[in-house]
């Protein structure tokens, strides 16, 4: 089959751009897509960054400094965007008023007037797709619980959890990064970094913050520059919000974490909701596992345990068997977006990747956050 090619710029070769390369390099293992990517063209600011490129995506014919060259390429549809929170608001803006599509990297603005200034480009720009990286919930078992709240499985919610827990930071020598400074990466810390990751799914299922108490830490103040030398480490390392929020004419809590202390956690994103119909649980510390409890009135509560194993939402040549993991996260996260891009609102399957709208929703939740744990009250959101 003649697969249609979208010509992509990667605009940010960091760790993020790499992980493109890699999935759109990748593409064989995607069976009964009639698209694929193509990256013809690179920028980095750092230009011995985009020697990896050069290297490895034989499809490069462009690499530049400067992002505005990949703009006016008419030879590319679409950018992948992954650079530090303090550039989202300027090259996001530029990106979707050059008529590019994007899938641009969360935050989506290191503040939220940064959002709002995306927010108006992406409304006067309609024909532009946007959307925002998102892959955890492409996990098998993580898919599977998406489904089952697509049909009503749960009954009502009684409360839910969601986090996404990191412990590297522990470490006090770790060295310090523009992740760790408010300059770049924004007042937020550790929840515009890992916020999105957690509440993608949770707005997904229609549910709406109304309040929330936050509770922020800063565990380690300082760490070596690459000198050596101590410097400041400005950054909240760790949130706990506790939310009400609306789903349908009810509310209940919702607990979401972010945290780049949690010691002993390498990547663990998770959720679990409880629901008087259906119950479920998956982590990616089980990353092939979902738990879940179905009961009706009467039933022992019992609960089990799937190796949901290797089914996501596009099928692959991966037999069933074998288990999944970030890198293919990742790579039906782009299935996804590259979908949504050719058949938009008929893709072929219904979890997309993070909207616009999903993704103001977070700094509304991350900007009454901070204001809470500033006044330690609860904040309420509109
Ligand atoms: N989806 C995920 O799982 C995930 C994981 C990590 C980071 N991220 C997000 O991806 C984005 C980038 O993070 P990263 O970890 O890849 O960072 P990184 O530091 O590894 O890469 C960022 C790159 O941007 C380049 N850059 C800086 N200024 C530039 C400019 N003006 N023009 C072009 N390039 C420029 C840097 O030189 C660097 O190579 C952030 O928004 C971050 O929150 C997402």
């Amino acid at each position: 089959m003649a697969r249609k090619e979208i010509r992509f710029g990667v605009i940010g070769c960091g760790l993020m751009g790499r992980e493109f390369a890699s999935a759109a390099a990748r593409w064989l293992h995607l069976l009964n897509l009639e698209f694929e990517p193509k990256i013809v063209a690179v920028c980095d600011a750092n230009p011995a960054a985009m020697d990896w490129f050069k290297d490895n995506v034989p499809s490069v014919t462009t690499a530049s400094t400067d992002y505005r060259t990949l703009l006016n390429d008419r030879n590319i549809d679409a950018i992948y965007c992954a650079v530090p929170h303090n550039l989202h608001q300027e090259l996001y803006v530029d990106i979707v008023n050059s008529g590019k599509h994007l899938l641009g990297e969360k935050p989506f603005g290191i503040d939220i007037k940064a959002n709002d200034a995306i927010n108006a480009a992406i409304a006067a720009n309609p024909d532009v797709v946007v959307r925002c990286s998102s892959e955890f919930p492409f996990y098998p078992g993580a898919y599977r619980i998406g489904q089952w709240m697509r049909e009503g499985k749960f009954g009502r919610i009684i409360d839910a959890e969601a986090g996404f827990w990191h412990s590297s930071d522990l470490d006090p020598r770790k060295q310090i990064n523009w992740k760790r400074m408010v300059a770049s990466n924004g007042e937020y810390g550790c929840m515009g970094d890992l916020g999105l990751h957690v509440l993608h799914m949770p707005l997904r299922f229609g549910w709406k913050p109304k309040n929330v108490r936050g509770i922020l830490g800063k565990i380690v103040t300082e760490r070596p520059d690459r000198n050596g030398k101590m410097v400041p480490c400005e950054t909240w390392d760790n949130a706990v919000l506790a939310c009400e929020v609306s789903a349908e004419n009810y509310s209940f809590p919702f607990l979401a974490s972010m945290k780049r202390i949690a010691p002993g956690h390498g990547n663990t994103w998770f959720i679990k909701i409880s629901g008087t119909k259906l119950s479920a649980e998956f982590t990616t510390r089980n990353p092939k596992r979902v738990a879940y409890m179905p009961y009706a009135p009467g039933d022992e509560q019992a609960w089990r345990v799937l190796d949901v194993s290797y089914a996501s939402a596009y099928t692959t040549i991966t037999g069933g068997i074998f288990e999944f993991g970030f890198s293919d996260s990742i790579v039906q996260m782009w299935a996804a977006f590259c979908d949504e891009l050719v058949n938009g609102d008929k893709m072929k399957q219904p979890f997309g990747c993070a909207t616009p709208e999903e993704a103001a929703a977070t700094h509304r939740l991350f900007t009454a956050a901070l204001e809470s744990q500033r006044t330690s009250q609860t904040v309420i959101l509109d």
